[in-house]
């Protein structure tokens, strides 16, 4: 656990490869879980890697990893932009929170612009596509070298 970072996707990220591919590109979350897998693993570090369209399923993985693992990386896809709850579950958190987000979210509609998580979050990517992933675990191994919490 203590050496564990949870990363989490949200609505419609079983799509990734799929769907709308000129925005979220060809590379499906297997892909990009054997990639975070890769980066983890040069850090020493193991990854919990899951995907729901519920909300609840969601908050329930936050909640498991709280406290004591090395960090949360979150893709919260559309509940970005409506889930107080999701929020709530972050801000119950004790590790840090990376937000992840595949595309440039600030290019693109105003609906996109607003972030819940953003107020719980430790630190945000948007616009890396799914490099951005690996980069927030890359993030989260720093951190965790650093011995800082969020
Ligand atoms: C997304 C951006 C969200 O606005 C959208 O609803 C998604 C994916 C991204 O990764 O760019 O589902 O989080």
């Amino acid at each position: 656990m203590n050496d564990t970072i949870l990363i989490l996707n949200g609505p419609n990220l079983n799509l990734l490869g799929k769907r709308q591919p000129e925005i979220y590109g060809h590379e499906t979350l297997t892909d990009v879980e054997a990639r975070c897998r890769a980066e983890a693993e040069g850090f020493g570090l193991d990854v919990a890697f899951h995907q729901s369209n519920a909300e609840h399923q969601i908050i329930d993985w936050i909640h498991a990893y709280r406290v004591g693992s090395a960090g949360i990386v979150i893709n919260p896809g559309a509940f970005t932009h409506t889930s107080i709850a999701i929020l709530d579950a972050l801000n119950a958190c004790e590790v840090p929170i990376v937000e992840c987000h595949i595309s440039n979210v600030h290019k693109r509609e105003a609906f996109r612009h607003h972030s819940y998580v953003s107020l719980a979050a430790t630190a945000v990517m948007a616009g890396f596509g799914t490099h951005g992933y690996v980069l927030a675990v890359r993030h989260i191994a720093h951190l965790r070298a650093m011995g800082r919490r969020p």
